[in-house]
């Protein structure tokens, strides 16, 4: 492994201010974004946050090449679906500047002038990312001077772009925001109790680790989205058309139980929204959680529940936030989010949000008052779990000091 230099001194500032002007930064980020249904990109803080760290670099007269992937194409097959090429130009409008396109990275050297920036393709094309080859690892880093690992929301991933790259890197540093999200979430980890989880978004089996996880972390989990469906079915609640993992309702019925053992409160919807329209969500109407008819579907959670969200939340400690509260993609699905969003961003708890459609709901409602955002979903989970990610461990990072 490359002999890094731990904590301080492997600081962006400390290690990029003694680069000599000129130098070539591999910034590695994570632009795995989504696009619409048009392929408009839909731009959050994964991008936004990046820019003053481009533009710091470029006024220390350093050339950047910015580094992601994207989605999970098929290694070693170029889809145009998952090419970066198109985000160019949303790039140079965040930056007013050029950003030069490298299609055949990092097989193909280009020379970039110092103060200039390129974006790199989709590093999930190239064959021996998803195994860290090591040969590809020092083909990425060939000719650069300094590797900068921005991307939190990949550093549970042990892949050439994400650990191979930092093992090859002549030089490396965690980025700003890479610090500021560790920080974070330490921060959130240290708060006394009461801490308070509000859980949303739609899948329970996607987030079953998540929630085992926060059970130690949290006194109480208040749950809305597809998730708190499929705990009112398993409950015995009529939940009508709504979207309920019925193939998980055992695990929910066990997840409930752990919670119980662990003496950690679920508070579940005591009224929702619903509407008898699956293809719009339109003509809702609010009722109590035992009233959804056979043809209903909750839609979002109701103005009871967000009340006594917003109550536990005022005499929280701590909270965390992860998932939308209902459809969020139309208008009759957005309130409970909303209120949820308006309760956390004036709270006096400490105020922890994060996972990427949390993202894009935050973005929708133009709401950025918490005490941090994270980028991280996976990543976030596994320094929950771990206390520390594989990009940590190949810097000899164990921790950041917050
Ligand atoms: C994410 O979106 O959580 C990260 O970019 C990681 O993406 P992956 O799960 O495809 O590795």
């Amino acid at each position: 492994m490359n002999d890094v230099v731990p904590t301080q001194k492997n600081d962006f500032d400390t290690v990029c201010k003694r680069l000599s002007p000129g130098s070539t930064v591999l910034l590695r980020v994570d632009f795995n974004l989504s696009r619409d249904s048009d392929g408009k990109w839909l731009l959050n803080d994964r991008l936004f946050r990046m820019i003053p760290v481009v533009k710091d670099l470029l006024a220390m007269q350093h050339s950047v090449i910015l580094v992601s992937h994207l989605g999970r194409p098929r290694s070693g097959v170029f889809d145009e679906n998952y090419s970066l090429s198109t985000l160019c130009a949303p790039l140079e409008a965040s930056l007013s500047r050029p950003v030069a396109f490298l299609s055949q990275w990092p097989y193909q050297k280009t020379f970039l002038a110092p103060g200039t920036v390129a974006l790199a393709e989709n590093t999930r094309f190239l064959v021996g990312e998803l195994e860290n080859d090591a040969v590809l690892a020092q083909q990425m880093v060939d000719g650069v001077d300094c590797v900068v690992m921005e991307a939190f929301a990949c550093a549970h991933r042990r892949h050439a772009s994400t650990v191979g790259i930092l093992e090859a890197a002549k030089q490396c540093c965690l980025g700003p925001t890479h610090t500021q999200e560790l920080s974070g979430i330490e921060s959130f980890l240290k708060t006394s109790s009461p801490r308070v989880a509000y859980v949303g978004g739609k899948k329970l089996s996607t987030k079953l680790p998540l929630l085992e996880k926060l059970l130690e972390r949290v006194d109480m989990i208040c749950f809305g989205g597809g998730i708190a469906s499929t705990l009112l079915h398993a409950k015995g609640f009529q939940t009508g058309t709504s979207w309920v993992e019925y193939n998980r309702l055992q695990s929910a019925q066990a997840f409930s139980a752990l919670a119980q053992q662990q003496s950690v409160d679920l508070v579940l919807p005591v009224d929702v929204v619903v509407s008898s329209d699956t293809e719009q969500f339109s003509n809702v109407r609010t009722v109590d959680i035992h009233n959804i008819l056979p043809h209903e579907a909750i839609v979002d959670i109701g103005p009871q529940t967000s009340a006594r969200f917003e109550s536990h939340a005022r005499s929280a400690a701590s909270t965390y936030w992860n998932g939308p509260m209902g459809i969020y993609e139309y208008r009759t699905g957005v309130a409970g989010s909303a209120h949820l969003a308006s309760t956390l961003s004036t709270a006096q708890a400490y105020t922890l949000v994060g996972g990427g459609d949390t993202l894009s709901v935050l973005e929708m409602l133009n709401v950025n008052s918490f005490s941090h955002v994270s980028t991280g979903g996976g990543a976030f989970l596994y320094y929950l779990a771990h206390g520390t990610t594989p990009v940590l461990e190949v810097m000899s990072l164990m921790k950041v000091a917050v």
